[in-house]
């Protein structure tokens, strides 16, 4: 994006992103699936940093439903391996980290994660905690109606307690109780490979997000991509329902 066009729009705040694509992809190179979830995590480090270069507070990346355990054995392992290396690296460039002030948040359910993926998102979460420039929410293990019902459990644990009435459960109390607590909705919700449907991404923050779909399988999404989106949301007309 240019200086001029950056100038000239308002950013969105929050960007979430369903990193879609990534088997056809390989299968269209004749690769075998897992090459193309590898190419996606490249193409994720490029669109991180690049969205932090250009000044956005927070994304939320799609990497692995809470459906996504239905498949193979092995491409669940491979993908699992491809995490775990992610983590490794994330955790030995700290200092690049540090530079760009990213923030990393786990958003999912940590029980069901084979357990060094989880010691190594913990250690990326506690290494960044105090970066400012972005948060980066990694969505492993998500799933958007386990997220609403985990703030469920959380409230209905509260008002066994006697320490909240359930009349006076608010849509506040809901959010407050997501992976996403305190951190702004998504504005914008991107989806690459083709695909109309949020796949149970985000759907209590999705509200009033604005949707841009691509046909381009995400291994190939560039920086360009991103700009187009954006540029794109800077001239819908959000209404949240008013006129
Ligand atoms: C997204 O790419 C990565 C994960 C869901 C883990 P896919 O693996 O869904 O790629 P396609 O949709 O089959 O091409
Ligand atoms: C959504 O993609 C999940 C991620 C990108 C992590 P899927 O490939 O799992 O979605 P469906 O099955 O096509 O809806
Ligand atoms: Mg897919």
């Amino acid at each position: 994006m240019t200086e001029e066009q950056k100038n000239g729009i308002i950013l969105p705040r929050h960007i979430g992103v369903i990193m879609d694509g990534n088997g056809r992809w390989a299968k269209s190179r004749g690769l075998e699936r897992s090459e193309g979830n590898r190419a996606g995590a490249n193409t994720f480090r490029t669109i991180c940093n690049y969205a932090a270069d250009l000044g956005i507070e927070y994304m939320t990346f799609y990497a692995f439903s809470t459906e996504n355990w239905k498949r193979p054995a092995k491409e669940v392992r491979a993908i699992m391996k491809i995490f775990r290396d992610y983590l490794d690296e994330a955790n030995e460039r700290e200092s690049e980290n540090e530079q760009r002030g990213l923030r990393f948040h786990l958003i999912g359910e940590k029980k069901g994660l084979p357990s060094d993926v989880v010691e190594r998102m913990e250690t990326l979460e506690k290494g960044t905690a105090d970066k400012k420039v972005m948060t980066v929410n990694l969505a492993i293990n998500y799933g958007g109606r386990d997220e609403i019902l985990h703030s469920f459990k959380e409230l209905a644990k509260q008002v066994k307690d006697g320490k909240l009435n359930p009349k006076d459960i608010t849509q506040e109390d809901i959010s407050a109780n997501l992976f996403t607590a305190g951190q702004p909705d998504p504005d914008l919700i991107i989806r690459p490979s083709g695909e109309y449907r949020l796949s149970n991404f985000m759907i209590w923050q999705a509200a009033y997000s604005e949707f841009w779909y691509s046909d381009v399988m995400w291994p190939d999404f560039t920086p360009d991509d991103l700009d187009k989106a954006i540029l794109d949301f800077c001239h819908r007309n959000r209404r949240f329902g008013g006129i």
